[in-house]
């Protein structure tokens, strides 16, 4: 039989189950048991996908552009929606700003942070905009460090910010693979050859390919040299389950509509207290100091999207964020785990579970150019049904992204896997 076949057949007896299992799913909990047991409970992850209208025509491993809302997340949004389309500016001038205190704090609880020390934004990018073109430290000679597994339109943003301020700009090379004491050499010694760096960015967990950065201990290290670090987790929260003070940073811009799965349109930036001078307010804001708030003006934005931020919370609370990412992480081994022995294949960022997320990079051995990696991601959609998408961002090359979903299952990996091999040859 062929792939395309054995998919098709596999997606149907998949669908079938689902449907089952959908019923009894309404009212499901959490199994006991560690994060690493969980993740490991087939059943129990299939109840989760029975939570979600999930596409069974194609494997998509492309979940890392934004979040499928799960079904009830879904459902309080068309809610919400409808609410604020009958009732318009009459429920949105005298109710609104409640419920979306409400929604920010519910946001400053599930990250353990006050709520004056959280905005919510569009998205992220909206969050290090307003850092990057409200900071107003720099003086002369200052200089501003980030790398190449940041987020290609942040790094063009860096080098505006170097050209337009004129400070200078340095863009690291992080190894395409390593341990977090690799990558904390690389920092050290840019800290160490460059004593005038004012301002940094720096990703928890690169969209390229997945890596966790040691943050921690980056961000340690950039406050021994007096260096402000704008930490990156667009793509980690709910991907990983951590808290700002965890990391150890004092801010952090964040989306909700990936990992934590709100609708789109939800982000946050995070600007611990007492640490926000350095930052203008937005223009015609509040002078005021100690309430993030005044550092974002949201406009007219989607009122709905908000609103849906506790229920996407909660639907995120009653899996776990633990179990999730021990989840996510047990689908990213279970095809790494299989090719790493596969001299043809290249494992791309974390070097083992101890610095990955479920989000994972590979390419072929030496086959390193987009047009390569072009076919490679079109040979696994057309004769496997298996969607990835190709990132070129790299120092080292371009690479086949992999991004499995909590409603993934294992199987779906393996069938990744088996995939790659074929192709290898
Ligand atoms: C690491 C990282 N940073 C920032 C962003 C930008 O997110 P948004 O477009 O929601 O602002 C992304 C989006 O994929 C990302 O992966």
């Amino acid at each position: 039989m062929s792939p395309r076949r054995q998919f098709l057949k596999y997606s149907a007896a998949f669908a079938a189950s689902s449907t089952a299992l959908s019923l009894s799913a309404q009212q499901f909990e959490s199994p006991p048991g560690s994060a690493e047991t969980v993740a490991r409970d087939e059943h129990f992850w299939q109840v989760v996908r029975s939570q979600f209208d999930v596409q069974n025509d194609i494997i998509n491993l492309e979940q890392g552009y934004w979040g499928k809302m799960a079904n009830p997340v879904q459902q309080a949004f068309f809610e919400h929606t409808k609410k604020v389309n009958h009732a318009m500016s009459w429920y949105v001038r005298k109710q609104y700003k409640a419920d979306f205190l409400a929604a920010r704090e519910s946001v400053a609880d599930a990250l353990k942070v006050k709520t004056h020390e959280i905005m919510l934004t569009r998205n992220a990018t909206e969050s290090f905009v307003n850092l990057i073109t409200q900071f107003n430290d720099f003086k002369a000679g200052d200089e501003i460090l980030w790398a190449d597994i940041d987020y290609p339109a942040y790094q063009d943003m860096m080098v505006w910010l170097s050209d337009s301020r004129n400070v200078k700009g340095h863009e690291l090379s992080l190894p395409a693979s390593g341990t977090d004491d690799d990558y904390i050499d690389v920092y050290r010694k840019a800290f160490e050859r460059n004593p005038r760096i004012k301002l940094m960015l720096l990703t928890h967990v690169s969209n390229q390919h997945g890596l966790v950065m040691p943050v921690k201990r980056i961000a340690q290290l950039a406050r021994e040299h007096d260096i402000y670090v704008i930490c990156d987790t667009a793509q980690s929260w709910g991907l990983l389950d951590f808290t700002p003070d965890e990391l150890g940073v004092d801010w952090a811009i964040f989306n909700l509509h990936k990992w934590i799965g709100s609708p789109v349109g939800v982000g946050a930036l995070y600007m611990r207290e007492q640490t926000l001078a350095p930052v203008m307010p937005f223009p015609g804001e509040d002078p005021g100091d100690n309430d993030v708030a005044n550092r974002v003006h949201l406009a007219t934005s989607d009122f709905a999207s908000f609103l849906s931020v506790p229920d996407a919370l909660a639907f995120h609370h009653k899996i776990g964020g633990k179990n999730k990412e021990a989840r996510l992480r047990y689908l990213w081994e279970s095809w790494t785990l299989p090719l790493r022995e596969n001299p043809e294949v290249e494992i791309l960022g974390a070097a083992s579970s101890d610095n990955a997320s479920g989000m994972g990079g590979f390419r072929l051995k030496g086959k390193s150019s987009p047009e390569e990696n072009q076919v490679l991601q079109k040979r696994l959609e057309e004769d496997f049904g298996i969607f990835t998408v190709v990132r070129n961002d790299l120092s080292s090359g371009s690479n086949i992204r992999v991004t499995p979903q909590i409603f993934t299952p294992v199987a779906h990996m393996q069938k990744l896997a088996e995939a790659i091999t074929t192709i290898a040859g």
